[in-house]
């Protein structure tokens, strides 16, 4: 029998990863304020993204999750947010197209600031300063004073968040995602790419489809989900205490739920035995992923799994896979028969992007873009041979076009790294490349789910 759970009962378990707040007192006022503050999720739709999580694993939808590293206070534009969210129904669409699967829609956005770093020092020039571990926390600057974990950020994080969530609503509910917009949703740089085109191709396909539809008296007017769009948030629950004093107790069911985003996953480096992370997250009735490594074995999976979802209650739980692309096809399988011999109901994504940092010959972080199309294609060959589904794919992603991926159709070249490397953390896809990886993934996808309606019928 677990031990009783509330909100604060992770801070009797070991949590790594968490920055030390010099002043107590101010700390315990920053999270007193964010206590008083309004939820930003509303936990029944956290519930709604549960049930379309739960239709992902019975193999009936894809997940798309995708955004920043890490969001910053120096990028934070309505323009960013817009571009991203863009690329992402992009994305969507072409995914939807080609498999005929609706595609379930959560950014890395709104609320992802906190990033678990390898070494707690960093240094530079004979200085040693504390990790940047994320603008939640503390400044990137490499300045003794910045780097001092301050709380009064996670105030500005929160409010950061909130106007993000507002856009995104706005973006989903009033109009930009209306499917009579497809074409829109092009970025002008993206012309030199051969994906602009065939993207262009399956938006006039669409468009002739919709006044079809029209002309059979089917409308935005009429079925309002040609005209909106399910559009949910998430971040790596890290800063347990920024976590906490978002936790509200739902007034429908009586049931704990973390309202800083609808979905919340635990790291790689913070999903151990006895884990802080694990006692908070098991706690909240949100929908939750977990980073799953080379270094995860099968027993400890499914003990993971038995705390963090024992009612075994489907769409609860998204393992996402971070091998690197030549890890996957012998590492994956064995999760993956430990979890169907249980019988534990998942989502399983893959994340290509983690396990595949390298860095140039001029110093920079950078993920060849071959690499992570060859672990989506493992992840795919993997879930195949293994008579599973591969449900979704978890990327860093902006939609602007930056140089922090090398390759890709436009390719970035590791000289060219440095033109529009902009990311707080780690290297993202750009809007062409992210384009590009979803039709590499439509062809598996479409692929994958006829053999499916084959071996059905
Ligand atoms: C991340 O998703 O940004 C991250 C740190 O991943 P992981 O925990 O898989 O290393
Ligand atoms: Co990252």
């Amino acid at each position: 029998m677990a031990a009783k759970w509330t909100p604060d009962s992770w801070t009797t378990h070991e949590a790594r990863q968490l920055p030390t707040y010099p002043d107590a007192a101010a700390l315990g006022a920053a999270t007193a304020e964010l206590g008083s503050y309004p939820p930003l999720v509303f936990a029944g739709e956290a519930r709604d993204l549960k049930a379309e999580l739960a239709t992902v694993a019975e193999g009936k939808a894809f997940l798309l999750q995708g955004g920043d590293c890490a969001e910053s206070f120096a990028e934070f534009h309505p323009n960013n947010i817009r571009d991203t969210f863009r690329v992402i129904l992009q994305m969507a669409v072409v995914l939807t197209y080609a498999s005929k699967l609706p595609t379930v829609k959560v950014g890395r956005m709104a609320g992802q600031f906190a990033k678990p770093r390898s070494a707690d020092t960093e240094e530079q020039g004979g200085v040693t300063l504390p990790s940047y571990r994320g603008d939640i926390i503390n400044d990137i600057a490499f300045a003794p004073e910045g780097r001092v974990p301050d709380p009064q950020r996670m105030i500005r994080a929160y409010s950061q968040a909130a106007a993000t969530q507002n856009l995104l609503r706005a973006f989903a509910q009033g109009g930009y995602a209306n499917l009579h917009q497809v074409h829109r949703w092009t970025h002008d740089f993206m012309g030199r790419s051969p994906w602009a085109k065939k993207y262009a191709e399956t938006a006039d396909r669409i468009s002739d489809a919709l006044e079809f539809m029209a002309a059979c008296g089917i409308s935005p007017d009429t079925v309002p989900q040609l005209k909106a769009t399910q559009f949910y948030t998430s971040h790596e629950a890290l800063l347990l205490p920024y976590e906490q004093a978002l936790t509200r107790e739902d007034s429908l069911t009586g049931d704990w739920y973390d309202t800083s985003a609808h979905f919340l996953w635990i790291g790689d480096r913070t999903r151990f035995d006895g884990s802080a992370h694990v006692e908070y997250l098991r706690g909240i009735g949100n929908p939750i992923g977990m980073k799953c490594g080379p270094s995860l074995e099968p027993d400890a999976l499914l003990r993971l799994l038995d705390t963090l979802n024992p009612a075994r209650e489907p769409g609860r739980m998204t393992l996402i896979t971070r091998y690197g692309y030549d890890k996957i096809e012998s590492g994956l399988p064995r999760l993956i028969r430990a979890v169907q011999r249980e019988g534990h109901p998942v989502v399983w994504s893959c994340d290509p992007m983690h396990g595949n940092v390298v860095k140039a010959n001029n110093g920079y972080k950078t993920r060849p873009f071959d690499r992570i199309l060859a672990e989506v294609r493992g992840f795919f060959a993997v879930h195949r041979a293994e008579g599973s589904f591969a449900g979704g794919i978890h990327a860093e992603m902006t939609g602007q076009n930056v140089t922090e991926c090398t390759g890709g159709a436009v390719a970035v070249t590791e000289q060219s790294l440095a033109d529009r490397y902009h990311t707080h953390c780690d290297p993202r896809l750009n809007a062409s490349q992210s384009l590009e990886l979803a039709f590499l993934l439509a062809e598996m996808l479409n692929q994958e789910v006829k053999e499916r309606r084959k071996a059905a019928a």
